[in-house]
């Protein structure tokens, strides 16, 4: 049986539906079960129950201050050795994230399999589609973003739960396997003109100050790591492409783009009716 973790979250869930659609057998793990859908916590190590699974699918628990991610990992994979689990399918963060603020608990994660017992693939996946439109902020008839220029070779999250079910369904061809899963660049301008609009550069001084200042509920941990993304982006180093996306699903990427501008538009703020 193959269990994908974070059934509830955006990605476990659209993993699940890609092998459910493909017709492979697979249930859940989250922190809050249905029906059919195992409970898993991963900051509960001594109720964590993997009898029974073949390929377990670790969608990463981020969201937290790394030692607390690095403890969930672990915690998990200690029980996947102990409960007889046959591979471990990781989504972890693409190669050119080493510059990002949250690549550590990936790495240490990564770590944690290649030095371990359990055979394993290491999907990296690139940023999201998703988070790039919606890291594209509305001001006026415009978007704002500290991003430049830079591109980022962001990815439809479509495709990464697509590539890690083609994974999970038949993981052998793949063990030992580590694949940096991004798709083609995109920027800010391009959103912005697929959308008819101006986009507006702001330095990065200003985006943490927005960051620390005007954007309540976010956690300590995540003003450093939005900042790392707009440095990363706006400086070139997640720009870089590779085949192994498209080599892996057997066409092309969706395209980033249309998904990064449809996330931006669905933000606009409506403009009230005089
Ligand atoms: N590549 C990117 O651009 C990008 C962007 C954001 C995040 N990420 C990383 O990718 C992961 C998946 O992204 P996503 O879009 O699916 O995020 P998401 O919608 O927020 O889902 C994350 C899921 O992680 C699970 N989780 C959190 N804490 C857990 C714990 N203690 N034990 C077990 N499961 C736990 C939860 O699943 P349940 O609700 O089912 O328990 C949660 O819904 C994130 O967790 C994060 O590490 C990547």
């Amino acid at each position: 049986m193959i269990l994908v973790t974070g059934a509830n979250g955006n990605l476990g869930s659209a993993i699940l539906t890609a092998l459910r659609t493909r017709g492979s057998t697979a249930t859940g793990g989250s922190r809050t079960p249905g029906e059919g859908t195992r409970r898993l916590d991963f900051d509960d190590p001594a109720g964590l129950d993997l009898t029974g699974v073949s390929t377990l699918v670790l969608v990463s628990a981020g969201y937290a201050e790394d030692d607390r991610v690095i403890a969930r990992h672990a915690a998990v994979l200690a029980a996947a050795a102990r409960d007889g689990v046959g591979h471990v399918v990781y989504t972890s963060l693409t190669t050119a994230g080493d510059h990002l603020a949250f690549a550590a608990a990936h790495r240490a994660t990564e770590r944690l399999l290649r030095t371990g017992a359990l055979p394993w693939t290491i999907l990296r996946n690139g940023l999201y589609a998703e988070l790039f439109g919606a890291l594209l902020s509305w001001s006026g008839d415009g978007l704002e973003s500290p991003f430049g220029d830079g591109a980022l070779a962001a990815v439809a999250r479509a495709d990464l739960a697509d590539a890690a079910a083609t994974v999970a369904a038949d993981p052998v061809p793949h063990r030992g396997r580590t694949l940096d899963l991004v798709g083609p660049p995109v920027t800010a301008d391009r959103v912005a003109a697929r959308l008819g609009v101006p986009h507006r550069g702001i330095g990065l001084d200003e985006y943490r100050r927005r960051l620390l200042d005007e954007t309540p509920g976010l956690l300590p941990f995540q003003p450093p790591m939005l900042a790392s993304i707009a440095t990363g982006v706006r400086h070139g180093f997640l720009a870089g492409t590779t085949p192994d996306l498209a080599d892996l699903l057997g066409r092309p990427a969706r395209d980033p783009l249309a998904v990064a501008a449809a996330t931006a538009a669905a933000a606009r703020p409506t403009v009230a009716a005089s």
